[in-house]
């Protein structure tokens, strides 16, 4: 298979294939990258770049492409879809996601599902009158971003022009397209990862929900997540058919991250990966199989379990400076923490809010697990060797 895009959660869908037998090629636009230091072949490129894309695949011709980020250059992956190679989900499920508009207009004006109210934006003045149509409070996205990337919130007239340019020097590309949505006052956020694959007894289409996960954002990054996160009966059922509707209307296979804003018992749909979720990682100490096993299994066809085994929590380990070459302080420290480990990322450049590791942690409860994975990656700093 190949992996287009090699970061920690590239290297752990790398790792989970390996240990299914199959061979693992790793691209990424950097060299060293996570995924690349395990992978039997590393690759470095432009992946926004059609021609460099089409032509590693052929070079490759590999049983499954699995894009792992979202800057990737989705209009080759449609033509290499159309020349027979399996894109995983599908080439449109990447194009979809990749553009914040693709993937609402889908789920909001032809599956219907509830969103916050949105307008879109290409100048200042259209800009302008999209905050006002929306009102205030709203958040303000490039339309291609991740990461919290050019993203910021408008509480008063006073913000309109900072958010603005903002955006425009957050967005992946030189377009200046933004999305703002009214501000949703949720009581919480989850991400429901949801598995398609097929199902071994009938050999049917068939559809896994994992337990959902609590997280809380910093800046639009998340910093801490946590599963199972207790949700009323009514809130899962409106979840879960939400994460339905639209991982169907995506197709193919493989694990998503339906990102949901949670108010009482109504669901807001917010986005969605199709493929494994940052704050997905916590599943790789609460759950039987991580998020990055089932992907390879669904993606593979073989049997999908998704029973949590503990409750369980993941908190960031942040670069915290400007650095080549880092080593990692306050291991044992972190590790003295009863049930807890961490995932070292192996990045080979430092940046103040770049994700260098996550520390993960089990306990009876889950504030007993977040208060440990917490200490944990507090006790963990990235230095200079
Ligand atoms: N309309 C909204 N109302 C309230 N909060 C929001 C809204 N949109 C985003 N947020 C907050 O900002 C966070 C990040 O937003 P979003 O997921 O759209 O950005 P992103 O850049 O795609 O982030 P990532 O790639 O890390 O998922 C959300 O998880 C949520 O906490
Ligand atoms: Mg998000």
């Amino acid at each position: 298979m190949l992996l287009l895009g090699s970061g920690e959660l590239g290297k752990e869908v790398a790792i989970a294939f390996q240990r299914l037998g199959v061979e693992v090629h790793a691209a990424d636009r950097y060299s060293d990258a996570p995924a690349h230091q395990i992978a039997h072949f590393a690759y470095t490129l432009d992946m926004m770049d059609p021609e460099e894309v089409t032509a590693l695949v052929e070079k490759v011709r590999p049983h499954f492409i699995v894009p792992e980020i979202e800057a990737i250059a989705t209009e080759a992956l449609r033509d290499l879809e159309e020349a027979s190679f399996t894109v995983i989900p599908t080439a449109e499920a990447t194009q979809l996601t990749m553009n914040r508009e693709g993937i609402r207009r889908l789920a909001a004006e032809e599956l219907g599902l509830p969103t916050s109210n949105y307008a879109f934006a290409d100048t200042f003045e259209e800009f302008e009158q999209a905050v006002e149509t929306i009102g205030m409070p709203c958040v303000v996205k490039p339309v291609m971003s991740s990461s919290g990337k050019g993203q910021s919130v408008i509480k008063n007239t006073d913000d309109v022009a900072s958010a603005w340019e903002y955006a425009i020097a957050g967005g992946r590309v030189s377009a200046s397209r933004v999305i703002v949505e009214g501000f949703v006052e949720f009581d919480y956020e989850i991400t429901l990862l949801t598995v398609r694959s097929i199902d071994p007894v009938s050999g049917e289409a068939a559809t896994w929900f994992c337990e959902p996960i609590g997280h809380r954002q910093d800046s639009g990054d998340y910093v801490e997540s946590w599963q199972p996160m207790p949700m009323s009966e009514e809130a899962l059922d409106n979840a879960r058919s939400v994460a339905a509707r639209i991982t169907r209307a995506l197709g193919g296979r493989g694990v998503f991250g339906v990102e949901l804003f949670i108010s009482g018992d109504e669901v807001y749909f917010s986005e969605v990966s199709p493929r494994p979720h940052d704050t997905g990682m916590v599943t790789m100490c609460s759950q039987r199989f991580s998020e990055f096993e089932l992907h390879a299994r669904a993606i593979l066809g073989l049997p999908i379990d998704v029973t949590v085994t503990s409750p369980g929590a993941s908190a960031v380990i942040y670069g915290g400076m400007e650095a080549k070459h880092i080593g990692y302080e306050g291991v044992a420290e972190a590790l003295s923490i009863p049930e807890s480990e961490v995932r070292l990322f192996g990045k080979p450049e430092a940046h103040v809010r770049r994700r260098m590791g996550v520390a993960l942690a089990t306990a009876e409860d889950i504030d007993t697990a977040r208060t440990r994975a917490t200490r944990a990656a507090a006790a963990v700093t990235p230095v200079k060797t």
